[in-house]
This record gives structure tokens, C-alpha cells and sequence, in this order.
């Protein structure tokens, strides 16, 4: 059995935010499962979260068998924008989760290396450490498990498992680089997707306008618009009920009344559960002024086109409709013009361009 243990002593305040040091040791026993660290530990990570991130949500839990190292960090970078990954070397998991627009694809839909198309919206990746369930239609419960998906997927890198490991073993640079991250240069697909898991949960992002307003006590930091498009975000528009603080997610799968017939049945294709057709991931509005278009199909194109939606179109008969979704069906939802402005200017104001242009999330 694989153990380790966390210590979270240290704490120190950095400039207002709160220094984590994960010491993370690693017995040497037995593992049965291939790719678990045998008995091997590199450099733990030190995350820097801001100190109200701690208070609110804390700190993500990894899968006991992945804890984050430097050297897996950093192999988990090289493998986010390896093209190696896919069959004819087009196409590396960047090329789809694009930095400048938070990692999504500003295409409505990505087109695969044989020039065919998905039907869905490449997703955010943000802060997806906390969450428990990926993909729109939330069938994949781990980022592990996520990450073994585009690599096989027909429509996206085409390739097969076998064959990347082959090229990544011939590779002049990989081998060593798992012997860093997992003490073992035999790559196997286990560890790619254990490298670019860690990889994404250091992709954080905490450090929007607003964030500096709410919790980092700048008052100068949003406009008078911004600050009246957040109380109705946290009141009378009802957002906040689905796309809770701090994430601005949330772990259940809602209908938000897109359709009254979904074409797309989202959850009940991993459910089989008929009270499940039209519920889909809440996605983080996070960096949502840079991730358009918006929703799973893509149909809006703006922030304004999904307000207007939230305004005057949410189909209230639609089936598996969510009950947060009462003050719709209750008819309490009326946003003017000047409402439905400061709505999007608030989203606006979720945009961290540190984040953005964070050099260690970068090819490297
Ligand atoms: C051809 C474009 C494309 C490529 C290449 C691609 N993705 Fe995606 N990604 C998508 C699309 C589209 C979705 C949503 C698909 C769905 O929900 O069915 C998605 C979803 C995701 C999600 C889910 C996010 C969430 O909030 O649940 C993660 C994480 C992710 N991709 C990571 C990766 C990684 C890691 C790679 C490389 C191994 C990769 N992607 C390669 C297009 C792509
Ligand atoms: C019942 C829960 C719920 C409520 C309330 C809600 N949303 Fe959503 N929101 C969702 C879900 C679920 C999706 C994804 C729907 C899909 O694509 O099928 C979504 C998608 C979005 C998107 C697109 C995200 C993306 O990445 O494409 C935006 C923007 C958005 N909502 C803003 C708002 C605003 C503004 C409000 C308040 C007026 C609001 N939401 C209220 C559940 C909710």
C-alpha cells in the first residue's frame, strides 16, 4: 500500500497571502497499481493561495497516489503542449485550451487533426482541483481520468495509448524527466496523465478585479457599473445560486432552461437516468470575458446574448429544469437594460490577466 502524509505546518504570510508548504513524504512499499511513486518522493510544491481561499474553499485534496512535485509540475507543463500526443503531431492539449482565453477554444467547436469537429465547447481550465466531476456531461470523476480521454478521442488527437509511450520513451528528453517526476524512465500512460493532472491543478486563478475588490480590500478596484452588476450577480439575478463564490462553480450537474427539448441529453449519457437529460457541469465564470462563445454548444456568442438569455428566454418547461431555477418560475427575474450591462460588466471585472499571462503555464 502507497501512503503519505501531508504536513501543513508552515504557514507564513507573504505579502497578504498565505505561503503553503505541502511537506509531502513518501514510504517506500510496495505499490500494486503501476505508476504510483514507488517509493519515491521528489520536491513537494509550494502553492501560494491567498489567504481567503484557505478560509473559504481550502486546500484541494490530490489523489493520495499523485501528489504535486516540481518535477512532475513540470514534466505535466512539457506534456500539455506536447504534440507528440497526437497521431500526426498537429496537435498538443493547448492547441484546444488556448492560455490567453483561460484555456478554452475561442472556435465554437475544435476541430480534431483530421479536420472533423466536436459537437461541444472546449472547456476553462481553471481551478479545477476542487471540482469532482469533468467534462460538460461530467463523466469523468478524476483529471487523471480526464486526461486519457483526447488522446484516443476520434475526433480529437486520434492517437493510441501504446503509441505515445513508444514515442515518448524514444524521445531524447522524456526519459529522464519521468525518472524526475515518478523515479521511473519506463513511461506509461499512467504516469502522462498523473504528470498533466498535477500540471492543472496549478492552474490557479484567484487574482481577478474582483477578487482584489472583495477580498483584497481595494475599493478602487471595480466601477460603480461593476459593483451594481455584482450585488445583482450575489442577489436579485440569483447567479451566485449555481455559480457559487470563489469558483463561481459548482459540484452539481443543472439544468439552467437552455431547451425545451435538449438535443444534447448531458448527464443522462453518463447516467441513463431520465431525470438527468439537460443537466450539464456548471461551469467557472471565471476568466468568462475571455472564454467565448458560451454554453456546451457554443450558441451565445457574447455576454450579452447569455444575459439576455438569463433575462427573457430561460425555457421554464424545460424538462429537469433546476430548482434553482424558482425565481424564474416564480417570475422574480426582471433585469432592464442598465441591469443586464452591469451584469456583464461584472463578469468582465473575473478576468485575471495575471493569470492569463502566467509565464510558468506557458509552453516551456
Ligand atoms: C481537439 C480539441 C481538444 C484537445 C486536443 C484537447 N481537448 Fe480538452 N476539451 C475539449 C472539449 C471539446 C472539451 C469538452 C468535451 C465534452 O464535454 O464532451 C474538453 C474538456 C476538457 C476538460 C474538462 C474541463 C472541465 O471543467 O470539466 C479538461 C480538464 C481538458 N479538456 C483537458 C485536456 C487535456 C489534458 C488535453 C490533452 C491530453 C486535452 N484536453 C486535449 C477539446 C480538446
Ligand atoms: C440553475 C443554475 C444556474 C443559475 C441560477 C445560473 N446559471 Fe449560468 N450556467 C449554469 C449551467 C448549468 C451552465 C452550462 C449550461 C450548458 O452549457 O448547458 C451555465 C452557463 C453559464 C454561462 C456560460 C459559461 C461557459 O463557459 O460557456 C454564463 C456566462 C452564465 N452561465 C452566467 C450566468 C449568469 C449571469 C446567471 C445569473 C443571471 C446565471 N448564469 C445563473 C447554471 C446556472
Amino acid at each position: 500500500m502507497y501512503l503519505f502524509q501531508m504536513e501543513r505546518g508552515m504557514r507564513t504570510m507573504v505579502m497578504g497571502a498565505l505561503l503553503l508548504v505541502f511537506a509531502m513524504g513518501c514510504r517506500k512499499e510496495k505499490d500494486p497499481s503501476p505508476g504510483g511513486n514507488v517509493g519515491f518522493s521528489g520536491t513537494p510544491v509550494e502553492l501560494d493561495l491567498p489567504s481567503w481561499v484557505m478560509d473559504s474553499i481550502g486546500i484541494p485534496a490530490w489523489p493520495p497516489d499523485n501528489p504535486l512535485t516540481v518535477e512532475g509540475v513540470a514534466l505535466g507543463r512539457k506534456l500539455f503542449h506536447e504534440k507528440a500526443l497526437s497521431d500526426n503531431y498537429t496537435q498538443s492539449c493547448a492547441s484546444c485550451h488556448v492560455q490567453e482565453h483561460a484555456f478554452t477554444d475561442p472556435d465554437p467547436f475544435s476541430e480534431g487533426t483530421n479536420g472533423a469537429f466536436g459537437d461541444r465547447n472546449a472547456m476553462a481550465v481553471i481551478n479545477l482541483a476542487w471540482d469532482l466531476r469533468f467534462f460538460w456531461d461530467g463523466r469523468r470523476n478524476t483529471l487523471e481520468g480526464q486526461a486519457h480521454d483526447p488522446v484516443t478521442n476520434p475526433i480529437e488527437m486520434r492517437n493510441t495509448w501504446p503509441e505515445v509511450e513508444a514515442r515518448l520513451q524514444a524521445h531524447p528528453e522524456y526519459p529522464s524527466l519521468f525518472e524526475a517526476a515518478f523515479g521511473t524512465s519506463t513511461i506509461d500512460s499512467n504516469l502522462v496523465v498523473k504528470a498533466i493532472a498535477q500540471f492543472e491543478r496549478t492552474l490557479l486563478s484567484f487574482n481577478s478585479r474582483y477578487d482584489r475588490f472583495y477580498y483584497g480590500g481595494d475599493s478602487t478596484a471595480l466601477t460603480e457599473q461593476e459593483k451594481h452588476g455584482m450585488d445583482l450577480f450575489f442577489r436579485d439575478a440569483h447567479c451566485v445560486d449555481c455559480h457559487r463564490e470563489h469558483t463561481f462553480s459548482d459540484p452539481g450537474m443543472r439544468n439552467n432552461g437552455l431547451d425545451l427539448s435538449p438535443q444534447d441529453s448531458g448527464f443522462y449519457l453518463v447516467t441513463g437516468v431520465n431525470a438527468h437529460i439537460g443537466r450539464f457541469k456548471v461551469p467557472t465564470l471565471r476568466n468568462i470575458g475571455v472564454t467565448g462563445p458560451y454554453m456546451h454548444d457554443s450558441r451565445f456568442a457574447t455576454l450579452e446574448e447569455v444575459v439576455d438569455f438569463y433575462a427573457d428566454d430561460v425555457e421554464l418547461n424545460s424538462p429537469n429544469l433546476d430548482a434553482h431555477m424558482f425565481p424564474w418560475v416564480a417570475g422574480h427575474i426582471d433585469l432592464d437594460a442598465t441591469e443586464r450591462e452591469a451584469l456583464v460588466a461584472f463578469m468582465h471585472a473575473l478576468t485575471d490577466d495575471d493569470f492569463l499571462n502566467d509565464p510558468r503555464f506557458s509552453a516551456p
